[in-house]
């Protein structure tokens, strides 16, 4: 472990984009310049001072090299304090910390990313560094589902995805309104929706833990193996460092050895699932 990531760092919020009615993303610069060096699928501690710490993925790709960006919902205490900050204001980060997504054994295969609501987020880190290293990476799928139109987080960028090529976007909502004319149904439902090809694939699911169940019964059904369905687990955390025992699942400390696992291991860890 590399004691220096978790020394606490100052950020500084250069911008701030509204996504949905209660999550923005965040667009941060380092005092010193630079970037976090992470890898897509990492996570850091984000503290607002005077209210605490709270975990959150890195929504942008490494390969944006003067910035980093945060996707936050207000739900609580912190991220409301987020929220209510000025572009100018301080906070605190520890990390980059965790595995991240397989970069390296994704290189020339084809990925299709499957997120429900804010799960979105951590995906569009490795979506975003596929777009940039476009020729190391194969076919991309990006299946996005929300409750309604309005909670779909990004769709800023779905046109610009969609316009490369090899990629597609197929988007869902539960609820349908006046807005939307497109797809309403779980997220799992698009898998059929379009020619996903299961050889040299692998399957990246974020979202809340029903629809990961769902989802990986879907995949299942097309053929993929548990070793190539690759999801995050969220746990409440204290101190990121793999001491406390806050994060704990199973065997494993979701903070050091997460929050990336495949299917195949989450399986041996009942209470993942
Ligand atoms: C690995 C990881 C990655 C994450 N990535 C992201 C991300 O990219 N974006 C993001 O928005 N979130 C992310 N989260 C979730 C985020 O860390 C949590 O939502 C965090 O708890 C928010 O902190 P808070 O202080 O704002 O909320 P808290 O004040 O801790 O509240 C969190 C939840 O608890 C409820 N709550 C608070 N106090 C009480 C109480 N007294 N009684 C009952 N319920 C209560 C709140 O209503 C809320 O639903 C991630 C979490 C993990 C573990
Ligand atoms: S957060 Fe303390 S052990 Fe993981």
């Amino acid at each position: 472990m590399d004691k220096e990531l978790y020394l606490p760092r100052i950020a500084i919020l250069k911008n701030k984009m509204d996504e949905t009615p209660d999550t923005s993303t965040f667009t941060f610069i380092l005092p010193e310049g630079g970037n976090l060096n992470h890898i897509p699928g990492q996570c850091l501690q984000l503290t607002v001072f005077g209210y605490g710490e709270a975990p959150i993925s890195i929504t942008s790709s490494p390969t944006q090299k003067d910035y980093f960006q945060l996707c936050v919902r207000n739900v609580g205490n912190v991220t409301s304090a987020l929220h209510r900050l000025d572009i100018g204001d301080k906070v605190g980060i520890r990390g980059p910390w965790g595995n991240g997504f397989p970069i390296d054994r994704l290189k020339g295969k084809n990925a299709v990313f499957v997120a429900g609501g804010l799960g979105l987020a951590p995906l569009r880190s490795l979506i975003n560094y596929i777009v940039d290293k476009r020729d190391d990476y194969g076919k991309v799928w990006i299946l996005s589902g929300a409750r309604t139109p309005k909670d779909h987080l990004f769709r800023s960028e779905w046109n610009r995805w969609n316009s490369i090529d090899g990629f597609e976007v197929l988007t869902t909502v539960d609820r349908a309104d006046d807005t939307w004319n497109g797809n309403v149904g779980v997220v799992g439902s698009l898998l059929y929706k379009t020619d996903i090809q299961v050889e040299n694939t692998m399957a990246f699911i974020c979202g809340p833990p029903i629809m990961f169940r769902f989802v990986t019964i879907d995949l299942k059904k097309l053929g993929f193996a548990d070793d190539v369905i690759i999801s995050t687990l969220e746990r409440h955390m204290k101190c990121g460092v793999g001491k406390c025992g806050h994060c704990n699942v199973g065997s494993k400390y979701v903070c050091v050895d997460g929050p990336v696992f495949t299917y195949e291991e989450m399986k041996k860890q009942p209470e993942a699932l």
